[in-house]
């Protein structure tokens, strides 16, 4: 299932694969990273025992700003919740199907509980770059439990729906004041009757990757290349419709519509009490 580097590599980029080559003892995690793929079809079976703990060793083990740890998770197993759940984040099966639900939580609360006890302020948590914070860390927090996860053979999607209902998606979390879900992950072993995930195809690096300075692409060969071609070959090879890939981009944040809910996401925010200030 797992493909050697230049393999995944040459899949990530098409034509466009720079030939790189890295000391064996950096393969089996470089190889772990860009065989990634997300996993929409699992077995319902239990996750062994421990598994969530390592994911939670591996999340706390990332990098967090100033060492805050702004951030917490709810792991929801209880099948009945992961079906409300799967509801509420735009009827997605594969929360249903998989043991195991992470909503991933930037969380301010913490911080403001330790002012109290110490009877100080804490004004600082009423500024974006706190609220911001807190996103930063659980989304990095997140990606490596994701990578542990995948070491152990398991699979995993991430949930941007969860921030379709915020309110509803709260008080099933039952989540304070000064926490906000920010997205879920589905964890669990895919389903091997099901198509096995496929690596899929990313921009060159020509168009993400700038050095010294930005330089604005001037048309859209410039910006994409042919990246459009790519994953519309890979689109077809898995059976899902074709669609180009910058039309998708531009209907995906066509209008306040399109956002499923989440054109609300500031109200939902300071009402949660996480600052834009
Ligand atoms: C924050 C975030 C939210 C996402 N939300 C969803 C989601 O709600 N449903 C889903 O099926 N995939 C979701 N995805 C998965 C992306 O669609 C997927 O990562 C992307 O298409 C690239 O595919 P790959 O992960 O297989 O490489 C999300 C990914 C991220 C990072």
């Amino acid at each position: 299932m797992s493909v050697p580097l230049p393999e995944s590599l040459s899949i990530r980029y098409g034509t466009h694969a720079p030939n790189l080559q890295a000391p064996d003892a950096a393969l089996p995690v470089l190889e772990q990273i860009l065989n990634h793929r997300s996993v929409r079809h699992f077995l319902p079976d239990a996750l062994p025992e421990g598994t969530l703990e390592m994911l939670v060793a591996a999340a706390q083990s990332a990098a967090t700003s100033s060492n805050l740890q702004a951030w917490s998770v709810v792991a929801v197993e209880a099948p009945e919740r992961r079906a409300q759940l799967a509801e509420l984040v735009g009827q997605q099966k594969h929360v249903r199907q998989a043991p195991l639900f992470l909503a991933w939580l930037a969380d301010v609360s913490r911080i403001e509980r330790l002012a109290q006890y110490q009877q100080q302020r804490a004004e600082g948590v009423q500024y974006l770059d706190t609220t911001l914070l807190a996103v930063i860390d659980a989304a990095l927090a997140a990606q490596n439990a994701v990578l542990a996860a995948e070491a152990l053979g398991l699979g995993t999607v991430y949930i941007g729906g969860l921030r379709n209902q915020p309110e509803a998606v709260a008080e099933l979390l039952g989540t304070p004041a000064g926490v906000f879900p920010i997205f879920g992950l589905v964890v669990g072993r895919p389903d091997p009757a099901a198509r096995p995930a496929a690596i899929k195809p990313r921009l060159a690096q020509s168009a993400v990757l700038h050095r010294e300075r930005y330089q604005v692409a001037q048309n859209l060969e410039d910006e994409i290349g042919d990246f459009d071609q790519r994953l519309g070959a890979f689109q077809a090879e898995q059976g899902m419709p074709a669609s180009a890939w910058s039309q998708q981009v531009v209907t995906r944040l066509r209008d306040a519509a399109a956002l499923h809910g989440r054109d609300q996401l500031s109200q939902s925010l300071q009402r949660a009490g996480l600052s834009l200030r």
